[in-house]
């Protein structure tokens, strides 16, 4: 089902908030500058506020969106399941008595990837945050839904003290389970940064993390930042290892 040539990439995190949306915007509007038909989606958004009318309005799929430059494209395309209250995917559904089904995101994945040359899918939270399932019947993560896909992912991770803990427990549960990862963004997304700015890439290509951008705080720059791994990311051919 999935076209041979579309290469997609999971965009996930150390946590919430760490920029992924941002820099998933980022790349997109760099691929699609570069020619490549390129999109990102968010299968499903935790947060979302309500409008005068009462819908849901997911502010990371109309980022989306809007990097892409599809306005006209309808917003399921981009989203399967918006949640208001602002919590992991599976605990906001689960209060608002809605049922997720992992299922219908990989179909909105499959399906984005038939329309796309190169398609980026952003997480929710961090890689094992309960991402759909039940507490009575278990919880499936972030990572459960990535092996579903079977695409590689790419962490986002904030240039701060503890990030080289973080970026390891990412790391090594993408490894556990086999889930190839190209490597870390490690992003400023707020002025809470230190001295640990010149040593966390350092330490973490240390422990045999690549490191594939450092991006300073502020978004106007993001995309000078970014240019380099938008390049590899196009440059990696699907069904190879990414950039071995
Ligand atoms: N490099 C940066 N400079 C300035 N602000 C940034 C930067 N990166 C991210 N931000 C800001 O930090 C906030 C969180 O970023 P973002 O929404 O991209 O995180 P996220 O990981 O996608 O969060 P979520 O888990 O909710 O999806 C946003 O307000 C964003 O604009
Ligand atoms: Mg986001």
């Amino acid at each position: 089902m999935t076209p041979a040539m579309t290469r997609a990439f999971f965009i996930t995190g150390t946590d919430t908030g760490v920029g992924k949306t941002a820099v998933t915007c980022a790349l997109v509007r760099l691929l699609v500058a570069g020619g490549y038909r390129a999109r990102a989606i968010k299968p499903i958004e935790s947060g979302c506020a309500a409008d005068a009318a009462g819908e849901l309005q997911p502010a990371d799929a109309l980022a989306h969106r809007a990097a892409a430059g599809l306005e006209p494209v309808p917003l399921e395309q981009f989203i399967r399941y918006r949640l208001r209250e602002p919590l992991a995917p599976a605990i906001a559904a689960e209060r608002a008595g809605i049922r997720l089904d992992l299922a219908a995101c990989v179909d909105l994945v499959r399906a984005a990837q038939a329309a796309t040359d190169i398609l980026l899918v952003e997480g929710a939270g961090g890689l094992l945050a309960p991402f759909a399932g039940t507490f009575r019947d278990g919880y499936q993560t972030v990572a459960d839904f990535i092996l579903a896909l079977g695409i590689p992912a790419l962490i986002v991770a904030r240039a701060r003290l503890g990030t080289i803990n973080h970026t390891l427990l990412t790391w090594r549960e993408l490894e556990r389970r086999a889930i190839p990862c190209v490597g870390v963004i490690l992003n400023e997304s707020d002025l809470e940064t230190g001295r640990e700015r010149e040593s966390n890439a350092r330490a973490l290509q240390a422990f045999g993390i690549p490191v594939l951008a450092e991006l300073p705080y502020g978004s106007a720059r993001l995309e000078w930042h970014l240019a380099d791994v938008a390049r590899r990311i196009a440059d990696t051919s699907a069904g190879d290892e990414p950039y071995d």
